[in-house]
């Protein structure tokens, strides 16, 4: 069957490489409808959009006259994805504000189908809190992000803000629609990177976790097709591409946002959570005669509470362990305690110290453990994403 992409070129100078995105959904046999807005029109012109998706390309609002051939609620409905790419700040802007003063945004506040924005736009205004801010927003409400590549851009500065590649984004497209992926389907939660536990407004514990497994985790499900929010805690790394990602700061809002997002059929507890909350002041604490004493309350465990018997438990939880002896006593002994269904376990001692490019894994299961071999993270991931695949299989 054809699948249908409704594609939304808005403007900036970008707006050329939706040419070659086109290129390659045509060729995978996408059916690709072309939307250029008023912006875009000065960057491609619809002629060569229409040569490429051999289809009729729609400009604004009022170029629809003919609604009954086909309105813009309709046309809407018709696609499996929205793409919007490039996505300008003011597209970005007015999807976040529900605005629909012209026919791309129009279709974007009537649609029903999953939308995936592939923001591209000058370094500053990408990292303008207002920019950011609608990021979060568009994220929080399901919209997939590929973000910006960091580069040379066209204004002359670096930075990230440059169009992801167009096969970046098609691979992207790819994994939202699950094209025949073996996780096709199923809903994956998963947790990554620290939590910051306030001590006071300027303070906070942390760890030194990177996120770095967790984001590939969440990459490689969604690459086997699985719909994927990922739970991060602050990390210094790019939001996932055709992943919803949620930010989060502390334990406790990690866990409502893993309950948010319930219910799922997989959920990986990648993240270094901390396991106690302080008694934060509601002011900056000053240095006086004593050092302060901080007061610890443990925090929920995410994990157990996801692990525990009930009809939203996922089919598999599986948690991670990270210890610096005793790897297979310890972990075993933690998946019998959390209730969860795998642990992968890790020796964060020595060379496998926190925040590193690869992991030696001991995945523990209820068969027995089974050692894996030194490997880069994302391997890691992929290899992961595999067994939880043969499991839905
Ligand atoms: N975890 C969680 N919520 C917590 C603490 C941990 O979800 N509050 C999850 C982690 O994401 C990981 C697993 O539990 O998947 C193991 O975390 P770890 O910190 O190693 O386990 P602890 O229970 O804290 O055990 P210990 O610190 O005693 O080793």
């Amino acid at each position: 069957m054809t699948r249908r992409i409704l594609l939304i070129v808005s403007g900036g100078i970008a707006a050329y490489k939706s040419l070659e995105l086109v290129r390659l959904l045509t060729k995978a046999d996408y059916g690709v409808t072309a939307v250029l807005t008023r912006a875009g029109a000065e960057f491609v012109t619809p002629l060569s959009l229409q040569a490429l998706t051999g289809a009729k390309v729609y400009e604004d609002l009022f170029s629809l006259t003919d609604e009954s051939e086909m309105g813009h609620i309709e046309l809407s409905r018709a696609a499996d994805l929205v793409v919007v790419a490039p996505a300008s700040a003011d597209i970005l802007a007015k999807m976040a504000a529900g605005l629909a003063n012209d026919l791309a945004t129009t279709l974007l506040l009537a649609t029903d189908k999953r939308v995936l924005v592939a923001p591209a736009m000058n370094v500053r205004m990408w990292q303008h809190a207002a920019t950011q801010a609608n990021m979060k927003l568009l994220a929080a409400r399901g919209v997939l992000v590929v973000p910006p590549e960091e580069g040379p851009m066209a204004c002359g500065e670096f930075g990230p803000g440059r169009l992801a590649e167009p096969p970046v984004i098609f691979a992207a497209i790819e994994s939202a629609l699950g094209q025949a992926g073996p996780l096709a389907g199923r809903h994956a939660i998963v947790t990554s990177g620290p939590t910051h536990e306030p001590i006071d407004p300027v303070r906070y514990i942390a760890n030194r976790s990177s996120g770095k497994q967790g984001h590939a985790i969440a990459s490689s499900l969604a690459a086997l097709g699985a719909r994927v929010t990922l739970v991060s805690g602050p990390v210094n790394l790019p939001d996932p591409p055709a992943v919803t990602t949620v930010h989060v700061e502390t334990a406790a809002e990690m866990l409502a946002s893993v309950e948010a997002a319930l219910p799922a059929d997989i959920a990986v507890c990648a993240a270094a959570v901390g396991d106690w909350r302080v008694e934060a002041a509601a002011q900056k604490l000053k240095k006086g005669a004593q050092a302060p004493t901080l007061h610890l309350s443990e925090n929920p465990d995410i994990l157990a509470r996801l692990s525990a018997p009930g009809p939203q438990r996922p089919r598999l939880v599986v948690g991670f362990a990270a210890e610096t002896e005793n790897l297979e006593a310890y972990a075993k002994a933690k998946r019998a305690r959390k209730q969860c269904d795998w642990i992968v376990a890790n020796n964060v001692g020595g060379t496998g110290i926190m925040g590193g490019e690869s992991n030696e894994i001991l995945l523990v299961t209820e068969a027995g453990a089974e050692a894996w071999q030194l490997m880069d993270k994302r391997a890691v991931a992929d290899k992961l994403a595999q067994k939880i695949a043969q499991v839905f299989s």
